[in-house]
């Protein structure tokens, strides 16, 4: 058996084709593709406007600019990958790390404790982990009585539903951001966006892209001027039509994610491997996650990954709680309360989740995990 690993790309002829004809044209970065690509981006998650930048830590790091200031305190989740607080620091807020819910996400109750007895926190950062949509209701409500900014992080999540509400849509949001790489939805290589339905930060978001420039319609034609301090978060037009060719093909690539999780949830029930929460028909699942309470089993979890990889199965954990990590304990982090957060580390891990992943791949995977946590 070949390695299969956790995600992976897939992409056609006409993927190759969207890039090669980009490359033959004119423009190769700031062309026709970047606008494109953002207009039907806007038009699939139905959000007003979309800034596409290099990565998704860049679309973080813009958002974080234009919606926070130095020393905010945002409440944020230690179960996502170090990008999501990561942007916090960079424009020197603080990020306050809350525990999570059992499907994963931020906990918005904890949340609320937290508004209540801190009412100068300014923003939450919440993660819609794995694909599945933070509760929108509560969002929402959040929002409405203690007006804090809310960013979502869309980055595991595009394709998603709450109800009417789409991941990225920003309905209950200031901002959202989404991610490009290969293991995500759809890929551009490296790539990320940032939508909103604020006019006024679509506009500081076009600046920031590209160092803080302005250039209007009435200013000479050699003028530009420096409004503040961007950065270089271009995107080529290779990238965009290779976005655009594969946004064509992202509800069939979520509906084999969807076909797949339906297998390992039957494959999985009444079994001592459960699923972080079940296909409800909400989630875009960038991730399978499931958990496995190893203190009842005589194999540990170290002992799983190295038997599964020298199986050829890639499985991977996601996430190490972000809070624990050096830098951020070099910080003062650390100690924070967080059981279910700490329980679920112990607990998790992510198998395989693509949508070229075969059926019988994905047999072999449910196989082999069962032989060897037997
Ligand atoms: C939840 C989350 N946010 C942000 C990012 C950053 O995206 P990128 O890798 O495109 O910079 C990632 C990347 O894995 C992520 O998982």
């Amino acid at each position: 058996m070949n390695f299969i690993p956790y995600g992976k790309q897939l992409l056609d002829q006409d993927d190759v084709n969207a890039v090669v004809q980009t490359l033959k044209s004119d423009y190769l970065t700031t062309g026709p593709k970047v606008k494109a690509f953002e207009d039907v981006l806007s038009k699939y998650c139905n959000v007003k406007y979309t800034v596409v930048v290099s990565n998704g830590t860049a679309a973080l790091h813009l958002a974080s600019l234009v919606l926070l200031s130095r020393n905010d305190k945002v409440l944020t989740t230690p179960n996502s990958f170090l990008a999501t607080s990561n942007a916090i620091l960079y424009v020197g807020a603080k990020p306050i790390f809350v525990d999570i819910a059992k499907d994963g996400n931020l906990d918005l109750d904890l949340c609320e404790e937290a508004l209540i007895k801190d009412p100068s926190i300014k923003a939450i950062y919440a993660v819609a982990f794995s694909g599945h949509m933070v509760n929108q209701q509560k969002l929402k409500y959040l929002k409405k009585k203690y007006g804090v900014k809310i960013l979502e992080d869309c980055a595991h999540a595009i394709g998603a539903k709450d109800g009417d509400v789409k991941a990225a849509s920003c309905v209950n949001s200031d901002i959202s951001i989404l991610s490009f790489h290969p293991v995500k939805h759809m890929t551009t290589g490296e790539g990320g966006a940032i939508t909103t339905n604020s006019k006024e930060m679509y506009e500081q978001l076009i600046s920031l892209r590209a160092h803080g420039m302005v250039k209007t319609d009435a200013m000479k034609p050699w003028e530009y001027e420096m409004h503040s301090l961007g950065y270089n978060y271009r995107i080529t037009d290779m990238q965009c039509a290779l976005g655009i060719s594969q946004l064509d093909k992202l509800d069939q690539f979520i509906q084999r994610r969807i076909a797949l999780v339906k297998r390992y949830d039957q494959a999985f029930k009444n079994s001592i491997i459960k699923p972080l929460y079940y296909d409800d028909g909400t989630s875009s699942y960038h991730l399978y996650v499931v958990q496995v309470d190893f203190t009842k089993l005589s194999i540990n979890k170290e002992e799983l990954f190295n038997c599964l990889r020298e199986k050829s199965i890639g499985v991977q954990l996601h996430y190490i709680p972000i809070n624990k990590q050096p830098y951020y304990k070099s910080l003062g982090y650390g100690n924070e309360f967080t059981p279910i957060m700490d329980r679920y580390y112990e607990e998790c891990f992510s198998l395989p989740m693509f949508p070229k992943l075969s059926d019988m791949e994905q047999d072999y995977i449910i196989k082999t995990l069962f032989e060897v946590l037997r």
